[in-house]
């Protein structure tokens, strides 16, 4: 059987364009794209042997199917050829039950899906390879692309810059100068994209590059390119195969341009569609009080207004237009959305009292687990629920606010938890004079 997906409007606008066309908006209303899925034809096998399909091959080494994208690609994108695909082996990141953490907050079944465990750090690779292998197979039929791009926050670049890197094709990236980490901006320049720090923010940068995707020959890899998203759905796949084909209770994810949620809740009503699931987590947004459009929107029963974003330690989130709002919203609207909000000081104070129970968290999982401690002292969230917390990046690219917490030099941030290194000098009692200072302040901490 053959499967088969492309482009439809989500405002519902006639018409289907192929994914191999380099275009972003419907050509009629200008609305967002999605992929659509031949579903009746993916219905030839069953619920279960899909899930025997990729459970078979989760994590093996027949190309390219042990990525846990590209094992589920009769669901994301059939039509690449394997010849096409720019894979470094995406998903299988850890999804392990946060035994301690969830016991603070009274909680018996947390668990914390770990994508920022990939190959650029952050869960963008689950979409850049979807991307950057359909670009391939364009440009090796001879079509006319001279470069991919996109702005960023910090993430997409490092995941632009590392694919196109690894399939050979040009990219350029697009960042606001000084509000991305130190790690983040030094991954597109190791991967040899041209870096633009422009002047701005990242609203500005997504201006400026969706006019720049308007020329001829440059292929626009932000999220609104809706390729991206297919990829980035296999998470929700990816968590329910993971906890043996069963569905959590609730979704708990960080949100800026919103692509991610959207996408989480296309996994989930795909595998709905097809029978692998019968029911629907609830998904709960976490947004930076200091860029908060969307929680302002639920809170006025969706109806959004752009707002400008504030400096915030989750820079990878400091957006105020996000681009796929609408598709949010649908995707809340269908899977009893909550959206919440976390403070700097709620957001780096979570981070690191989670980081004390042997996690390592970024500032965008911070704000997704401040947004789970809110919802349970408000009894939103039920001690009994089996909760997913997704962490989006790696703790490791974000230095600078690890140290700056626990150096006590966040704004309006308490730091709680700093914890600081005693320096002594080269003496042995001085260190057990030190050990055993620590023992009895942590007898006396309360
Ligand atoms: C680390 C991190 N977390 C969360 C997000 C938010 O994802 P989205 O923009 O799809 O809402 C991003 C990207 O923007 C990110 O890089
Ligand atoms: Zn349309």
């Amino acid at each position: 059987m053959a499967y088969r997906a492309v482009f439809r409007c989500i405002a519902g606008c006639s018409g289907e364009h192929p994914v191999w066309d380099p275009i972003y908006r419907c050509p009629s209303c200008g609305d967002l794209l999605e992929v659509a899925h031949d579903v009746e034809s993916l219905k030839d096998r069953s619920a279960a042997a899909w899930m025997r399909l990729f459970d078979e091959r989760y994590k093996r080494t027949t190309w390219p199917y042990g990525s846990s994208v590209w094992g589920k690609k009769e669901w994301v994108c059939p039509d690449v050829r394997n010849d096409s695909v720019v894979s470094m082996d995406e998903g299988g990141t850890n999804l392990f039950w946060a035994e301690r953490f969830g016991r603070e907050l009274g909680m018996d079944d947390l668990w914390v899906k770990l994508c920022g465990n990939s190959h650029t750090g952050s869960f963008k690779d689950l979409g850049m390879t979807v991307l950057v292998s359909v670009v391939r197979q364009i440009m090796d039929e001879g079509g006319d692309i001279r470069a991919v791009a996109c702005a960023s926050t910090g993430d997409t670049s490092a995941s632009l810059a590392a694919y196109a890197a690894a399939g050979g094709i040009p990219a350029i990236v697009l960042l606001p100068r000084g509000k991305v980490s130190t790690a983040q901006l030094l991954q597109p320049i190791a991967n040899g994209a041209l870096v633009l720090a422009l002047d701005t923010d990242f609203d500005g940068c997504m201006a400026i590059v969706q006019r720049l995707s308007q020329d001829e020959g440059i292929y626009l890899a932000n999220s609104m390119n809706s390729l991206r998203l297919e990829g980035q759905k296999t998470v929700a796949i990816e968590i329910v195969q993971q906890l043996d084909w069963t569905v959590p209770d609730v979704v708990v994810i960080p949100g800026g341009n919103l692509g991610n949620v959207s996408a989480l809740g296309a996994g989930f009503d795909m595998m709905s569609d097809l029978g692998l699931i019968d029911r629907q987590p609830q998904i709960v947004v976490a947004q930076a009080e200091a860029a908060n459009p969307l929680y302002l929107a639920y809170g006025r029963d969706w109806e959004f207004e752009p707002v400008g974003a504030k400096p915030t330690q989750a820079s990878a989130i400091q957006i105020g237009n996000p681009v796929s709002v609408r598709k949010a919203i649908r995707t809340l609207r269908r899977h009893r959305g909550i959206v919440e909000q976390a403070s700097e000081a709620e957001l780096a104070e979570a981070a690191a009292r989670a980081d004390r129970t042997g996690m390592y968290n970024c500032p965008h999982t911070g704000v997704a687990l401040a947004a789970l401690i809110k919802l349970r002292e408000r009894g939103r969230i039920d001690a009994g629920a089996r909760v997913v917390v997704v962490s989006t990046a790696s703790g490791l690219k974000f230095t600078d606010f690890k140290l700056g917490y626990h150096e006590r030099r966040l704004p309006d941030v308490p730091a709680t938890w700093a914890n600081v290194p005693v320096e002594l000098p080269n003496d042995y009692d001085a260190v057990r004079r030190a050990i055993d200072e620590h023992s009895a302040g942590r007898e006396s901490a309360p």
